[in-house]
């Protein structure tokens, strides 16, 4: 019997909700990918790619005028000057650059600061690279930081924080005071900072995103990672990036190179093209704000009471007043009976508190979808 790395590992829930929900034809508002098309002319541009013969190996670092588009985009958003050949590398979607730069910082008994709930990918590839996770725990319904119970945690040993934000699945931001305190923290300490930025653009009732990138003392020390997957509606095409500073990124490349080398030559070429228009990217805080309202007023006469969501594509939604049955078993219920499946948020928790009554919705679907999921939620 072959001795596991991973012993509690087992199929990721994204992967179970969404069997189970095609297995029961369940409406899907479980795992986080849209259920509406990228735009057609994306699809040119990856096709033109091809036909203009960039079939072979891309540099391993990326192309260069993703890599430029990139430095261009932040340059602008947050007045940063990046060096693209130097400081940008694409990968294979924002989860291969957040395992590559566990990889490329975790040494043996490391301790790695996580703010629970988190995504399901940093605990493993902590754990793979012999490092351990501990844990911050934050707590429904505020889900507030405080930087100093964060600060108690550290020791002697501790190498990295992870942060998110807009964050899966709780759905908030982090604000500007949480970026200063983690700054000071930083400076204070030998921590390095991976900060998973997916959902930077979906940002509700005018809050701003807060990214690393802004932050010269974060950013000295930190890898923000980003994903082209949920910025351009192509979670399917794998394609994401890492930006740090040349030092970091030269030890992040040392494990990319052997980890993926490299990321599909068209889809470079056609992600770079796309980037030119940058209203692309800009219009989605009122596309996806449009989305959670619509979904929010639907449910307003159900008996799920919605939490606040800042930013993200998701809600988590509060079922106490439906049922006493603990979040794993409400959910297998309603993919299967009531027709709509939903993440249960205990998943995302390393020592879930047994009481919580709270699922996690994807709203990032068309509003056909979102009404009909709503009507069979209400109807419960
Ligand atoms: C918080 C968070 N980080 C990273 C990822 C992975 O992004 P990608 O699909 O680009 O690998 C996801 C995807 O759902 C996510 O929600």
């Amino acid at each position: 019997m072959l001795n596991s790395k991973l012993p509690e590992v087992g199929t990721t829930i994204f992967t179970v909700m969404s069997s189970l929900a095609k297995k029961h034809n369940a409406i899907n508002l479980s795992q986080g990918f849209p259920d509406f098309d990228c735009d057609p002319y994306l699809q040119q541009l990856a096709y033109q790619a091809m036909k203009q013969g960039h079939n072979q190996y891309p540099p391993m670092r990326g192309i260069d005028p993703l890599l430029e588009q990139i430095a261009s985009k932040y340059s602008q958003l947050y007045q940063i000057d990046l060096d693209p050949g130097h400081e940008v590398t694409i990968t294979a979607g924002a989860a291969e650059a957040i395992y590559s730069a566990i990889t490329a910082l975790v040494h043996v008994d490391d301790e790695v600061i996580l703010l629970d709930p988190a995504y399901d990918l940093y605990k493993p590839a902590i754990i793979l690279n012999g490092g351990k996770p501990v844990i911050y725990h934050l707590k429904a319904p505020h889900f507030i930081v405080d930087w100093n119970e964060v600060k108690s945690l550290i020791t002697a040993k501790t190498r990295l924080i992870i942060i998110n934000t807009p964050h899966n699945p709780i759905g908030r931001i982090l604000k500007e005071e949480d970026l200063v305190a983690l700054e000071s923290l930083v400076q204070e300490t030998d921590l390095y900072v991976i900060s998973d930025e997916v959902y930077e653009h979906l940002t509700f009732d005018g809050y701003t995103h807060e990214s690393i990138l802004k932050y010269p003392g974060l950013y000295s020390r930190g890898f923000a990672v980003f994903s082209f997957g949920k910025t351009y509606h192509v979670t399917g095409w794998r394609v994401g990036y890492c930006i740090a500073p040349k030092e970091l990124t030269k030890e992040f490349r040392k494990v990319h190179q052997f980890n993926v080398f490299t990321v599909p030559t068209p889809l470079q070429y056609a992600l770079a093209a796309y980037m030119e228009d940058k209203t692309m990217y800009l219009q989605l805080p009122q596309f996806f704000e449009h989305k959670r309202n619509y979904l929010q007023n639907a449910l307003e006469s159900s008996r799920l009471k919605a939490l606040k969501s800042e930013g993200s594509y998701f809600q988590l939604y509060d079922y106490s007043e439906l049922s006493d049955k603990i979040d794993t078993e409400f959910v297998q219920d309603l993919t299967i009976n009531h027709g709509v499946a939903a993440i249960p948020m205990s998943v995302f928790y390393t020592d879930p508190d047994p009481q919580i009554r709270l699922i996690r919705l994807c709203f990032g679907k068309t509003d056909a979808t979102l009404a009909a999921a709503a009507e069979r939620l209400c109807a419960l």
